[in-house]
């Protein structure tokens, strides 16, 4: 689930391979590894670290380290791994490449073998010994066996298809074989896998993101899921997973090198905080020009639709016009903001929305009509929980848009229409500006519908002016927020030895309650939850004491008054309640509130967009002062691309 790099070719292999893992370095992982074929030896080397990958660079043998790309008149070929431990702890046995037992085979995994109990016990009755916990190395001892059990000179990739059948899961491999010097093989499962092609057709690189290989070409393949390849000096050759003989599609891509760069904050967490105001005008750019123009919404389809006249991409007006029932799904962060939208695009369109988590909607039996719009909110679009559920509600016939951040990603290929959030890359695993980000397209797309809608509702496009303006005046009132984090720093010193915290609100707020409590126990380990002012009473009022923050959030609007009474039952309970409002707190409530943080008036229905930046900030201080790996907490990888 975190990251693979392969490359064949005559650069200087070692640094390369340590340079394309780095650009996945921020996704969040545990230990890292190379592989490479050593010409002069004949032999496979390997060498692994546990930890950060500057580990892996320290005990690379320095004389490869140092060799440029002149140094290098021969094939070369390697994979690297960074590891997201799904099998087995974060050990330097665990950590890949996994080696065969005769130590001819090696290879890398993203993903996760479900049947690997059973094959392990297979392999081990036929004397195979596992010398890691993890579900991968039943995959190397397989192809050793299935090699063993073929005729001699059997093509390895046959061999690898073969050795595929019997898998069960979600995986990317990048295999070498020592008995193929000059050849890397690739296949994938429900994980992403993409091949990079250089000029002549006789340099390749293997990557599970396109982002760790554009900075040495833009010609790139996508592998479908099934999909075999074998990448040597005489060229790129696809296979179906019935062996048969494919024709590549080969893509241009213009994506351009990702700059990590942290542009002189302490973390990207928070460079990614204060670039929101930016965010949102480029999310709003070409889309909401004035306040009197409808709104402008294309569908962002990925390149190969474009580039192979594939069907057409179908046109956001044809897929919302008729649409009776909507339906959001997504996870974690991307999930809360489906939540905000319910409430949005139901006040706003009148249309009926239901959100669900995607992990759980995937195991239903949903009922889908064609008239549903399966809306799929993800940063990375690679989610296999959104992947897969997007899938079925395709399948069921209903309607399918991604709103993701990558509209070169597995989800952005298989729906009708794209909405590219238009975040920026988001390096940090907590997300914050992508949050921001989908909550504007989601905001557009509610206005968009509502705008296609026949017959019209008079009542509710009249609101649509006011609200534009106010959608308008986002980003300055964002940046005036941003000019002060005093407050966040002496919130974050008193508040960052409780060891739990409530985030309460109401109505549209309510999910933003919800972020910030996941935002707080992301990335400070500090348990939060998110609750509704309603729901306190029912139950989690029994928290309360002294020692509990509960976090509440006014917004200026319906449930103003409401929220006040939520407030005064928590301090009746002795809580340490703070105040995070846009709306003058009245009188009579100053034994209420310990703290009040202010943000600037707006409507109601954009109170979401604002109200989350101070809950990011107030995370963002305390996992700072109590010391925290901000941008890459532990246990968490940025794209989970396993169930
Ligand atoms: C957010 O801070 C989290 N790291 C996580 O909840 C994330 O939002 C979730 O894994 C979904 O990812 P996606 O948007 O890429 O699908
Ligand atoms: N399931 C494998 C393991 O635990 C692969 C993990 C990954 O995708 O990084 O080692």
């Amino acid at each position: 689930m975190c990251g693979i790099v392969g490359y064949l070719g005559k650069k200087a292999l070692l640094p390369l391979l340590v340079q394309s893992l780095r650009q996945l370095e921020y996704r969040g992982y545990d230990s890292a590894g190379l592989s490479w074929f050593d010409s002069q030896s004949n032999q496979l080397k390997t060498v692994k670290a546990t930890g950060k990958l500057q580990n892996l660079a320290n005990a690379l043998p320095p004389e490869l380290m140092q060799e440029t790309d002149a140094t290098h008149p021969a094939y070369q070929l390697g994979i690297g791994h960074i590891r997201w431990a799904t099998h087995g702890t974060p050990t330097l046995d665990n950590a890949h490449p996994h080696h065969s037992q005769n130590g001819e085979i090696v290879l890398v995994h993203n993903g996760i073998i479900e049947n690997f109990a059973t094959l392990k016990q297979d392999l081990q009755g036929k004397g195979y010994v596992f010398r890691s916990e993890t579900d991968t190395e039943s995959i190397v001892h397989l192809l050793e066996e299935t090699m063993k059990q073929t005729a001699e000179n059997t093509p390895f990739i046959d061999i690898l298809r073969q050795t595929k059948q019997q898998l069960t899961g979600a995986y990317a491999l990048t295999v070498m074989h020592q008995g193929s010097p000059e050849r890397l093989f690739a296949t994938r499962q429900q994980a992403p896998l993409v091949v990079g092609i250089g000029l002549n057709n006789d340099e390749f690189w293997v990557a599970s993101d396109v982002v760790a290989l554009v900075a040495y070409t833009n010609k790139v393949l996508y592998l479908e899921d099934g999909q075999l390849v074998e990448l040597s000096p005489e060229g790129l050759k696809l296979f179906d997973a019935d062996g048969q003989a494919l024709s590549p599609r080969v893509e241009t891509i213009v994506t351009g090198p990702l700059t990590i760069d942290k542009k002189g904050y302490k973390h990207f967490m928070l460079k990614e905080i204060y670039e929101q105001p930016d965010v949102v005008r480029n999310a709003l750019s070409g889309r909401l020009s004035a306040v009197d123009a409808p709104i402008a919404l294309e569908n962002d389809a990925p390149y190969r639709s474009k580039q192979h006249g594939d069907s057409l991409p179908k046109t956001l007006d044809a897929l919302v016009a008729d649409v009776d029932r909507l339906v959001i799904i997504g996870c974690g962060t991307s999930y809360n903001a489906g939540l905000v939208a319910k409430y949005f695009i139901e006040q706003l369109v009148r249309v009926s929305v239901e959100v669900e988590a995607a992990g759980e909607y995937r195991y239903r039996q949903p009922v889908l009509t064609p008239k549903t719009l399966v809306v799929a909110i993800s940063q990375s679009g690679e989610t296999a929980d959104t992947l897969e559920a997007i899938r079925q509600a395709k399948t069921s016939g209903a309607r399918t848009i991604a709103l993701t951040n990558r509209p070169d990603s597995s989800m952005a290929r298989e729906v009708d229409a794209v909405i590219d959030v238009r975040a920026g890359v988001e390096v940090s695993v907590c997300a914050t500006k992508s949050f921001v980000a989908q909550l504007v397209a989601l905001q557009l797309l509610g206005i968009f519908m509502l705008e296609q809608r026949t017959p019209a509702l008079p009542a509710q496009l009249a609101l649509l002016p006011s609200l534009k303006q106010a959608l308008l005046r986002i980003p300055v009132q964002m940046e005036a927020m941003l000019s002060d984090v005093d407050t966040y720093h002496k919130l974050a010193k008193k508040y960052a030895a409780y060891p739990s915290f409530l985030f309460v609100a109401r109505g549209i707020n309510f999910p933003v309650a919800m972020e910030g409590a996941l935002k707080l126990k992301e990335i400070s380990y500090i348990h939060a939850e998110g609750y509704s002012g309603a729901e306190l009473k029912h139950g989690p009022i029994a928290l309360l004491d002294e020692k509990m923050p509960v976090l509440t959030l006014l917004a200026g609007g319906s449930v103003f008054d409401k929220m006040l009474s939520n407030c005064q039952e928590a301090r009746a309970r002795e809580a340490q309640v703070i105040a995070l409002t846009n709306e003058p707190i009245p009188d009579g409530y100053a034994d209420t509130f310990m703290d009040v943080i202010t943000y600037p008036a707006c409507d109601e229905l954009l109170s979401p967009l604002l109200s989350a930046i101070p809950l990011q900030l107030l995370s963002y201080y305390i996992a700072e002062h109590l010391g925290k790996d901000v941008d890459q907490p532990r246990n968490l990888a940025k794209s989970v691309t396993v169930e």
